[in-house]
């Protein structure tokens, strides 16, 4: 088992009885989702992608991304939200945060495009100097402003380099399969095209070329991260909420959202899970965050925020609960030194292991926050195998979808991002958005 949610660190919060109320919501929403007959019900290949994945466009990512390795220094990805996202999650949770940094036989991976800084921008290109690069650049729609911007930085710069014909073995292209100027531009210049299936929506599309290609470059096992989403489609095929740890973790939010905790917390104890956070914190916010409805996602990584953030837990308002994340087998080990002179007056835990010092810091916050009327959900991990993270997709995409429907929205659409889109278009003087600028500029002069 990847992931076991234990909920001892609730029950002074949730009776009994207020879960096993939720079961008839909790089962008609997972049915909503199965059946296909649920608002969003166009969006639903993730539900099925660990066993129906298109095997061929699976060995091309594999070939792919074996082309790319032998030909780079630098894998430039460019893409926003779900479109990078959950590839960068994977790299740092899977390698390291400090994956570009390790000694490695793969491209150094930097990420562009999920921004509109100059500043960012500059910087990764004067990394870039001096070194082979390759790009894949993800966008399912190809329309995105913020990839469009570096995606035309970046081809400008590989055809410099290389020539029309260097640079088309150099650039990737992830988007839909038909529609889409990025399609259609990549179909003239002669880049391989990667699909991002019609019915998976962004913040579900980690387990596709989206995530795949990135990941694979970085010598992450693909085939593995999928068995991880496969094992955890088979675990998690029951309705009811004792069976079902991600059933029971969609009805738990549920029950505290209804007693007034707004807020969830994604709690990490290593910073290999900052990037798993802010995935998270997309799938959840985009797909509930709507109808004046849905838990605002936050996350930390303890101990680090504990010397920030851990102030307003323990004894700000009293409307969150915190998700904990516990990496059963951390990967690495180390054992703190003996200092006879005992200067720092450590000496009792001279010998122990760090990442038993790192559990004992998360029990004992466990307790304070729970002691501060804060609930903590604590979800097991095994490791930070790819295995492992492919099974956490798979967990947190099926648990946010059944939390979706409880909360009565549609979970895989996202129409509020399109609101500062409009905007910017007009004050930027897209055409055709002529009296928006001119009632914006309006505003603005006011
Ligand atoms: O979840 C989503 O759909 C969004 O976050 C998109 O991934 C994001 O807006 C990027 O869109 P696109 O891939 O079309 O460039």
């Amino acid at each position: 088992m990847a992931i076991k949610l234990n909920d001892k660190f609730l029950t002074s919060f949730i009776r009994k009885e207020e879960l096993a109320n939720m079961q008839s919501a909790a089962s008609s929403a997972y049915e909503l989702l199965l059946s296909k007959k649920g608002p969003g019900s166009d969006f639903l290949g993730w539900v099925d992608l660990p066993v129906n994945y298109d095997k061929a466009e699976f060995s091309a990512i594999k070939a792919a991304a074996e082309k790319i390795k032998k030909s780079c220094d630098i894998l430039v990805v460019i893409g926003i939200g779900g479109s990078y996202l959950g590839a960068r999650a994977a790299i740092e949770f899977v390698k390291s945060p400090l994956y570009n940094n390790l000694k490695k036989d793969t491209p150094d991976i930097y990420f562009a495009g999920n921004n509109i800084s100059p500043t960012a921008l500059s910087e990764l290109i004067s990394i870039c100097e001096g070194k082979d690069i390759c790009v894949n650049v993800i966008s399912k729609s190809g329309t995105t402003t913020e990839p469009a911007v570096a995606f035309r930085v970046f081809k400008a710069m590989l055809t410099e380099k290389y020539g029309e014909e260097g640079a088309r073995e150099r650039i990737f292209v992830t988007t839909d399969k038909c529609r889409g100027t990025l399609k259609q531009f990549s179909d003239d210049a002669g880049y391989q095209t990667f699909v991002v299936p019609d019915d998976v929506g962004g913040r579900f599309s980690v387990l596709t070329a989206v995530g795949l290609l990135p990941i694979a470059c970085a010598g992450i096992d693909i085939d593995d991260m999928m068995k991880g989403a496969e094992d955890a489609r088979a675990a998690y095929s029951s309705p009811l909420i004792d069976e079902n740890d991600a059933i029971k973790y969609a009805a738990l939010r549920n029950v505290l959202y209804r007693k007034g905790k707004c807020v969830e917390i994604l709690v990490g104890y290593e910073p290999y899970m900052l990037m798993l956070n802010e995935w998270w914190k997309q799938l959840y916010g985009e797909s509930e965050g709507k109808d004046g409805k849905g838990i605002l996602p936050d996350s930390v990584v303890f101990s680090t925020d504990l010397h920030s953030l851990g102030q307003y837990i323990q004894d700000g308002q009293r409307n969150l609960f915190e998700t904990v994340i516990s990496v059963k087998n951390p990967g690495a080990e180390f054992i703190i030194p003996n200092d006879p002179a005992n200067v720092d007056g450590l000496n009792f835990i001279s010998g122990k292991s760090l990442d038993f010092v790192n559990k004992t810091a998360m029990l004992a916050t466990l307790m304070a926050h729970n002691d501060g009327g804060v609930p903590n959900i604590l979800l097991e991990l095994d490791d930070r195998s790819a295995h492992s993270f492919g099974y956490t997709v798979y967990f947190f995409e099926l648990a946010c979808a059944v939390s979706g429907y409880m909360l009565g929205v549609n979970p895989f659409d996202q129409p509020g991002v399109e609101a500062y889109k409009k905007n910017m278009f007009a004050l930027l003087g897209k055409p055709g958005y002529e009296d928006m600028k001119k009632a914006l500029e309006e505003r603005i002069s006011k």
